[in-house]
């Protein structure tokens, strides 16, 4: 009972204590039509002009390295002033999470 309870706390300061905030797929929606990654990638990450992004493989590495600096001269980089990494780690978490 009492190693439950050591867990517990232990789990709990796991998260809040960490330094990396925890993605939230919620935000990640609103931020993907804030910064106007829909107008090229479509609504919900599909059917637009540009790569389909919905379901992404990319991890969250490559994906933030496109972001800042995108192989493709038509996609704008987004610098950590415009995007912070927090807000690009939403959008990956969201674009992950839609089901294909
Ligand atoms: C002006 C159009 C435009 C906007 C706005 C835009 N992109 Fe892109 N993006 C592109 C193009 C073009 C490519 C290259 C692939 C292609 O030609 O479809 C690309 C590629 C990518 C890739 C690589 C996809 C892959 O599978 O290789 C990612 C990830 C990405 N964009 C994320 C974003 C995010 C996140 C935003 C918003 C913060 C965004 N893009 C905004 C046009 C755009």
């Amino acid at each position: 009972m009492l190693s439950l309870l050591a867990a517990t706390i232990l789990s709990l300061c796991f998260h809040a204590c960490s330094d990396s905030p925890r993605p939230n797929a919620a935000d990640g929606e609103r931020w993907y039509s804030l910064h106007r990654c829909n107008g090229c990638h479509g609504e919900g990450g599909s059917d637009g002009k540009a790569a389909e992004l919905a379901g992404t493989d990319l991890g969250f590495r490559s994906f933030l390295a496109i972001v800042r600096s995108p192989e493709s001269p038509s996609m704008p980089a987004y610098p950590p002033e415009k995007l912070s990494s927090q807000d690009t780690a939403d959008i990956h978490l969201w674009l992950q999470s839609i089901q294909q």
